[in-house]
């Protein structure tokens, strides 16, 4: 695993926005480049860099194909808080993604199970995942992969637990009664399958999640410490996120990071 730390949330969007969006650019024009992304604030950031580059002419998303990570269970594309509507509003809308590139899970099928397999078979038609980008829970998970979710775990229907329920309260009101408690989620097999993972942590509540991914052991009880055993990770963290990682470890990635 590669850990890149940055003081503040401005200079690791940075960093991570600059990084995919070179191998974006790098991609030849006959392949398109499959990039899985995340919802929440934490991306934020990423994705307003992607619209100001996109602005500048700098970036184009025409040969991007994208899987997102999650949706959830009984919101309509159009809700206000579905996740199609923040990546439509945060980013799709805003870069030249043609709309047939964009796959969301939809959180309102009839067949739910039918809905996560079909999802599976259109990123393995579209020839697998190039870079999943992804955010933690305070918990350790990735996507809606609660702790004690099997690492081979492919897309499915998750339940969320009470944590995330109460750290995603603040998208509705801070009722968590209006939090949808499932979710359509990408498995953490799925998220392993990517040929390159990249994390994003930010803040003091991400902390220890960040210790146990990194030095912790491999355990389900973070889901994200499985990781450990992809052979291309890199986890982007600002200071208040990478503020519990031992001396040895800021020392060994400081010195060994490389652009
Ligand atoms: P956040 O969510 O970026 O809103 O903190 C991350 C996550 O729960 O995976």
């Amino acid at each position: 695993m590669r850990v890149i730390i940055r003081d503040t949330y401005e200079m690791m969007s940075k960093w991570a926005a600059n990084a995919v969006a070179e191998k974006i650019k790098k991609q030849e024009k006959t392949k398109p480049f499959v990039l899985g992304l995340p919802t929440g604030s934490t991306p934020q950031g990423v994705y307003r860099l992607w619209v100001e580059a996109k602005e500048k002419g700098l970036l184009s998303f025409s040969n991007v194909v994208t899987f997102n990570m999650d949706e959830y269970v009984g919101l309509s594309p159009d809700d206000e808080n579905s996740y199609h509507v923040f990546m439509y509003r945060n980013l799709f809308d805003l870069v030249d993604i043609p709309k047939e590139n964009v796959h969301i899970l939809d959180g309102t099928a009839i067949d739910l199970e039918g809905e996560c397999q079909a999802y599976e078979s259109a990123i393995t038609a579209a020839g697998g995942i190039a870079l999943f980008l992804g955010g933690i829970g305070r918990d350790g998970h990735i996507a809606f992969n609660e702790p004690y979710t099997p690492f081979t775990s492919r897309t499915g229907v998750r339940t969320l637990t009470a944590d995330t329920v109460a750290a995603n309260a603040r998208f509705f009101g801070n009722d968590e009664g209006r939090v949808p408690k499932r979710a359509l989620s990408v498995g953490i097999g799925t998220v392993m399958d990517a040929g390159e993972v990249m994390i994003l942590a930010s803040g003091r509540n991400k902390a220890h999640a960040v210790w146990e991914t990194v030095e912790g052991p491999i355990s389900h009880k973070c889901p994200a410490s499985v990781l450990q055993l992809h052979e291309n990770v890199t986890l982007v963290c600002d200071g208040e996120a990478a503020s519990e990682l031992s001396k040895d470890a800021v020392r060994f990635f400081r010195e060994t990071e490389t652009a």
